[in-house]
Formats: C-alpha cells, structure tokens, sequence
C-alpha cells in the first residue's frame, strides 16, 4: 500500500469580491476531498478560474481553508500560522507561473539560491556552495560558474522556471507543487522543463502535485489526475483513464478538445464567465448543470458526491450514479 502524504478532507474556502457594488462570496474550493501518496506525480487539471491554483495555495499554507481539514503526514495543517507556517513551508514549497515576478531582479543567481540553501541546509549536507552546485548541476543549469553570476533577465524562460525549481528544492521540500510550470514557456522548452519533474521525483523521491489547464501534459507526467471544475473535484482517476475511460461529461469534453501529439502541446481552455457565477455560494447543485447535456432536476439541487467506478476511479455525476445503481440491481 503506498504511503499517504496529504490527506484533503472536505476542504472550503471562500473569498469575498466584489462587481461593482454588488458583493458576493465565491468558493473556488468548494468540499474538496482527496489523498496525495508520498512519491506520487498528482495532476490538478481544469480550465481557468476551475479553482486549481487556489486550491495549491491552500496546500502550501497561503491560503486558510473556511471549513474542512488537511493533514501532512497525519499531522493537522488547515490553520497555520507563524512558526507552524514556516515549518510547513520547508516539507511542502510551490513554483509558480509567473517565474519572472517571483525572481529578484536585482541579484545574480548565486545571490539569490545561497541563502535559502544556507537556511536550510541538514548539518551533514555539502556546504552551501557546493549544495549550489549541485543543484544547479541536478536541474541542467550549466556551466554552474557562468550561470552563478547571471541575473534572471539575462536567462530564457526554461532557465528561469528551473532557477524557480532550485530555489523551492533549497528548502528541501517532500511536496513540491508547481502551478502551469510550463504555461508560459515555448513548446519546445516544454518537454525539457516536464522532464526535469520526473528526475526530481526519481531523485529526491519528491511528490509532486502539477497543475494545469493542459490535459496532454499532465498526463505525460501525472500518476492520478484530479479534474476540477467550478471549485469541485468532477473526476479523479489514474492519468490515462482520465483520456480513455472519463466518465463525468466535463472530462469527457475535455479529453475529446485536447490534442495529444507526439509532445506535448497546449489545448484549449475555455475559461469565461460562466465560471464565476458557478463559484459563487448562493450556487447549488452541479458545478457543470448548466453545459452539461445529461443534466436532470437533482443536478440543479444537490451536488453529487463521488461514485467509485474502478480501481483509483470516482466520478461525481448523478447520472453516472445512477447509471450504476441501475447496473447494479440487473
Ligand atoms: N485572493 C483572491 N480573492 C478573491 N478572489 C480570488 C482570489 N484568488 C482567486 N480568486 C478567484 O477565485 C477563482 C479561482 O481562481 P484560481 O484558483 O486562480 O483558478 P485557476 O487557477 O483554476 O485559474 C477566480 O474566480 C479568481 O478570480
Ligand atoms: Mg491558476
């Protein structure tokens, strides 16, 4: 049996806004419940504004959950704060999109990976230089000399995420999320960057959680995908069947509009505003009611809760359910 890491329970949390003067509360994560295995690659897969990133924030302590719990290692997480916090950001650090904001300007490579090392550095380990190094070496930032002494805008965006990646393993994480890691990168960097992943969890036994708008890369890497859609999981399976044997009618739809080419590429996301009336609390019933073509009256109510339809498969569709309610009584 492998080890659970993470272990998500009904989790909610809720952000106000405001339209003009009309004030609403959204929850981009909305009873949220899953388990992360220590050593796996977890895909969170959706179209913009589905919730994904909050939901990585949420997981990395920036963000407090409203209801629902979250456990790291058995350990209580949902509401950190101070040293608690800090704590936690050494087991479980993200990389974000936007590498570029997220760099100093101002200081060169070395200037800004040394101290994080130093920090975080176990008494046994190399010193911090060497630890640098190494790191450099482990994520294909060579020459490490040359590299050392650049400043971010003088690297290309690949070098950039992978400078993003050295910072974050400094802390020597367990969980590692990275959040569209390779959205903003040309196609050709993509597999060079999705690679790096894989040899991080090969080497450091990291987990992983890769989160994306773009199915055909999360399933290049991902063990499991979760697909999310108005704050709520429609759909969690093992990474190919989340292609060949979706069942929710949104992954079905977003596994016929994806493209799978030979590497991996972009497809569409949808977006749009349709989503943000999905989030919002007065909502009921089933995030997708409103595209979805087997929709029923009980989808307008009540939010479906899982039904488990294969080995690592649970689907939240009433129509699924009672597809196999049916079956059942046969
Ligand atoms: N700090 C915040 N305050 C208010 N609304 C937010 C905040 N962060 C995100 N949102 C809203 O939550 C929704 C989900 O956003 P996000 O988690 O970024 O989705 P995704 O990563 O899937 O695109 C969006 O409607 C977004 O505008
Ligand atoms: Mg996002």
């Amino acid at each position: 049996m492998p080890e659970v890491l993470v272990e998500a329970r009904d989790l909610v949390v809720r952000f106000r806004q405001s339209a003009g003067l009309k004030k609403s509360i959204i929850r981009p994560v909305n009873a949220v419940s899953f388990t992360i295995d220590r050593g796996e690659i977890l895909g969170i897969v959706g179209e913009s504004g589905s919730g994904k990133t909050t939901l990585g924030r949420t997981l990395v302590g920036m963000v407090q959950a409203a209801r629902g719990s979250l456990q790291l290692e058995g350990r209580d997480v949902t509401r950190l704060r101070g040293k608690g916090l800090s704590q936690h950001w050494s087991q479980v650090q993200m990389i974000f999109q936007d590498v570029y904001n997220s760099l100093n300007p101002v200081y060169t490579i070395e200037q800004q990976l040394l101290f994080p090392i130093q920090r975080h550095r176990s008494p046994e380990a190399l010193d911090a230089d060497q630890e640098l190094d190494r790191l450099l070496r482990m994520t294909g930032l060579t020459p490490v000399g040359t590299v050392r002494q650049k400043r971010p805008h003088e690297l290309s965006g690949g070098q950039r995420q992978r400078v993003a990646a050295v910072r974050a393993l400094a802390c020597r994480p367990e969980l590692l999320i990275a959040d569209e890691p390779v959205s903003m990168l040309d196609v050709s960097l993509r597999a060079e960057v999705l690679q790096l992943l894989l040899k991080l969890r090969e080497e450091l036994g990291l987990t992983l959680v890769y989160i994306t708008h773009d199915l055909p890369t999360a399933v290049y890497i991902c063990d499991r995908i979760l697909v999310m859609y108005g704050g709520r999981i429609v759909e969690i399976s093992g990474a190919r069947d989340v292609v060949n044997k979706a069942e929710h009618p949104y992954t079905q739809r977003l596994a016929a509009s994806a493209t799978f080419e030979s590497a991996p590429a972009a497809s569409a996301s949808y977006g749009g505003d349709h989503m943000k009336s999905v989030l919002l609390e007065s909502h009921r019933g089933c995030p997708y009611v409103l595209q979805c073509p087997l929709s029923m009256d009980i989808c307008r109510k009540e939010a479906p809760v899982f039904t488990h339809v294969g080995p690592n498969h649970d689907v939240a569709c009433h129509a699924v359910a009672n597809a196999r309610q049916e079956e059942q009584a046969l």
